[in-house]
């Protein structure tokens, strides 16, 4: 059924509420990377997330998914995604991705940032620094009457240019009143007819990158996704409204408290 598979336009009122919780969404992951510090455990920051998030009028979107039992996720090192908060202790040197999606007045809004904590290899920042550029570049091709294809493609031949690989296994996303909604948003140029963007679509965009193989596997809590190869990974994301010019970052923040060594 094309109709079940169609993408939703947003309107005006919708955007409003989208807009609220992007904000939401990014001044928890703002305010929750400053709480990263070495000796922190990964439990820690989930349960410090709750709190910005009752702070902020909203809750996690992600609690309960599928069995998920995180407020947030958060993952290390050579972790990709879906990390789930626990004994873990943060040491310096680590890469920590905070991906925080939060559900506000009946929207969702979904951000993610990669932060070192103290200082990293040269190469590893290069990961952290080209990840978030590759999202930057995507957004050029977030316009009305430009095909997905194309946005998606930018985000791979960016992060092939700088000798990374991209994450195949999981992909950026429709999203709205439902966190994952059509279309898909692969960081890859898909195969086949692409739909083409319209003013009032809004959508998650979300490089994972990998600093070597694109493979990955998932541990035995059945969650927390890792490189194959135990390399480093990145992930930067941020929710995007597609309008009649530029695009509208939803979820916003200043770009230099990211992919930063955080201060210690
Ligand atoms: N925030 C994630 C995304 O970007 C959603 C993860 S679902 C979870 O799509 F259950 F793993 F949290
Ligand atoms: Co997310
Ligand atoms: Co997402």
């Amino acid at each position: 059924m094309a109709r079940r598979h169609r993408i939703k336009i947003k309107t005006p009122v919708e955007i409003v509420k989208m807009r609220a919780a992007g904000h939401a969404a990014s001044a928890v992951l703002v305010e929750l990377s400053q709480a990263l510090a070495p000796g922190r455990t990964t439990k820690e920051i989930d349960t410090l997330a709750a709190e910005l998030m009752r702070k902020h009028d909203c809750k996690s979107t992600v609690i309960g998914y599928r069995g998920f039992t995180g407020q947030i996720c958060i993952s290390l090192n050579e972790e990709v995604v879906h990390g789930i908060g626990g004994p873990r202790i943060i040491q310096h040197g680590d890469i920590v991705k905070l991906d925080v999606t939060v559900t506000k007045g009946g929207w969702i809004g979904d951000n993610a940032a990669t932060y070192a904590v103290g200082e990293v290899p040269p190469e590893t920042k290069r990961l952290l620094m080209t990840t978030e550029e590759a999202l930057y570049q995507s957004f050029q091709y977030a316009k009305a009457g430009l095909r997905l294809s194309e946005l998606c493609g930018a985000i791979e031949d960016y992060v092939k240019s700088q000798g990374f690989s991209v994450v195949r296994d999981f992909v950026g996303h429709g999203i709205g009143r439902d966190l994952h909604e059509e279309p898909q948003v692969p960081n890859y140029r898909p195969q086949g007819k692409s739909p083409t963007l319209e003013p009032g679509m809004t959508i998650a965009i979300e490089p994972m990158v990998n600093a070597g193989v694109a493979g990955i596997k998932i541990l035995s809590d059945g969650w927390t996704v890792v490189t194959m190869d135990k390399k480093a990974s990145a992930h930067f994301e941020h929710t995007v409204l597609i309008t009649d010019g530029e695009p509208e970052l939803l979820t916003a923040r200043p770009r230099e408290a990211t992919a930063e060594i955080l201060g210690l």
